[in-house]
């Protein structure tokens, strides 16, 4: 279970704390029937954190840095009551990766105010999704997310998790500082030889990292909080993860040590010891692997070609670019969707049950990843080249300089939502644009 949360956090069926912001009757759909509500308190403020290396960073944060690991069951009702104490720019939560119900997204100046110091504000939903996802503040969130206003959410499976361990690990640059989980050194985790281990790689950062397990054959069996019904063949060592997505691996801890380490320059990384708790000095230093080849869940021609749901098709299209030049006589120096910024981007409007065929293609020389808010996306096809691995549902998709990406969404969850790249710097420079499902 995971770490106490300010005063409320106790699980149960006690009074909340504070208005809620719609009933349990009005949450989501019919079937589903609300379980126990879990509640948590985040208080929001700055602070100046001295890391493990004695290193000491200005951070805003959700009361920890990184925030503290909500985790629930599935089934559960969620509700999170949101104070901030002294982040004058505001805050807010952002459920990324949960397709919550619009009034819960937390995105300031869409779906809700920025909470501004001294006010609060109250999130609920139901965790009917089980998988991997993080929180995050959805204002000023280019300086906010990178500071440390984020934290992880899991969500059990109502049948349990397949696994004996379950190890959570964020990975974060703040400052001149990387953080792996919470710590800015190599760290070290026992586990029994023989016994099954999940890990949950998060990347917060604004830039793709690569992850690479070293020491046993491992399974790939998540991608952005998603079961993979048939994983990959696993032939390389290193996971890329684009900003803000989610890869959860599998695998049975041997007789030696495992090694997670990634590509982030000055990162830490942790050793996993089968025997007694040996120092990471002891098990020596991981391998390096960086520029090796990677994983790649879409292209490992497993299975047949993802198909396309059913339903009223829509088309749309994002073009993305970076556009120092006048438009229109309009001076545009940011990175655009169709040629603009936003909020001078026209939203795209479906209606509910449409299945939007959306086109995104990158026309810049920098990676954007891209990230669809209430809702998943099936790949389709890269390139050209159709998706033929497991269908693989995600929140955020890397799209790489010159590449064309095809994919699908299914408007279930009415509501304005946002698309963006999820390197927030490029976000806040305009490359940002609104859905409306109606
Ligand atoms: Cu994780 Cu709109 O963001
Ligand atoms: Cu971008």
């Amino acid at each position: 279970t995971g770490p106490d949360v300010g005063a409320n956090s106790a699980s149960g069926t006690g009074a909340a704390s504070g208005p809620t912001t719609v009933s349990v009757d009005e949450l989501r759909t019919p079937e589903d029937v609300p379980g126990p509500r879990r509640q948590f308190t985040l208080r929001a403020g700055t602070e100046s954190v001295t890391l493990a290396s004695g290193d000491t960073v200005q951070s805003w944060n959700y009361g920890s840095l990184p925030g503290p690991e909500l985790r629930v069951q599935q089934g559960d009702v969620v509700e999170v009551h949101l104070e901030n104490v002294d982040v004058e720019a505001g805050v807010t939560i952002h459920w990324h990766g949960y397709d919550v119900p619009n009034g819960e997204d937390g995105v300031a100046g869409v779906t809700q105010d920025a909470v501004l110091p001294g006010e609060s504000f109250d999130y609920r939903f139901v965790a009917d999704q089980p998988g991997s996802y993080w929180y995050h503040t959805h204002q000023n969130a280019s300086r906010g997310v990178q500071r440390g206003l984020y934290g992880t959410l899991i969500v059990e499976p109502s049948g349990g998790i397949a696994e004996q361990h379950d190890v959570v690990v964020p990975l974060h640059s703040i400052g001149d500082s990387v953080l792996l989980g919470a710590s800015d050194l190599p760290t070290t985790m026992r586990i029994p030889a023989g016994e099954s281990v999940r890990l949950r790689l998060i990347n917060t950062d604004g830039l793709p990292n690569t992850f690479h397990l070293d020491g046993t054959p491992f399974a790939v069996v998540a991608a952005d909080g998603y079961e993979l019904a048939e994983p990959p063949p696993v032939s390389a060592q290193s996971i890329r993860i684009p900003a803000g997505g989610r890869i959860d691996v599998a695998f049975t801890m041997p007789e030696g040590p495992v090694y997670l380490t990634t590509d982030a320059s000055r990162t830490p990384w942790i050793a996993f010891a089968p025997g007694a708790a040996a120092s990471a000095a002891q098990l020596g230093r991981a391998p390096d692997r960086s520029g090796e080849p990677e994983l790649d869940l879409l292209g490992y021609g497993g299975g047949p070609a993802a198909v396309l749901p059913d339903g009223p098709l829509v088309r749309a299209e994002m073009v993305l670019d970076r556009n120092p030049r006048f438009l229109q006589g309009v001076p545009v120096n940011g990175y655009t969707v169709n040629g603009a910024v936003y909020p001078r981007i026209p939203s795209i409007t479906v209606n509910e049950g449409d299945v939007v065929l959306l086109s995104v293609a990158n026309r810049g020389w920098e990676t954007h990843p891209m990230h669809v808010h209430g809702h998943h996306v099936l790949v389709l096809s890269r390139n050209g080249v159709a998706a033929s691995g497991a269908e693989t549902w995600l929140d955020t998709f890397d799209v790489r300089p010159g590449e064309v990406w095809e994919v699908a969404v299914v408007a279930d969850n009415p509501g304005i939502w946002m698309d963006h790249c999820h390197n927030l710097d490029h976000a806040a420079e305009g490359m940002m644009m609104a859905m409306h499902y109606r």
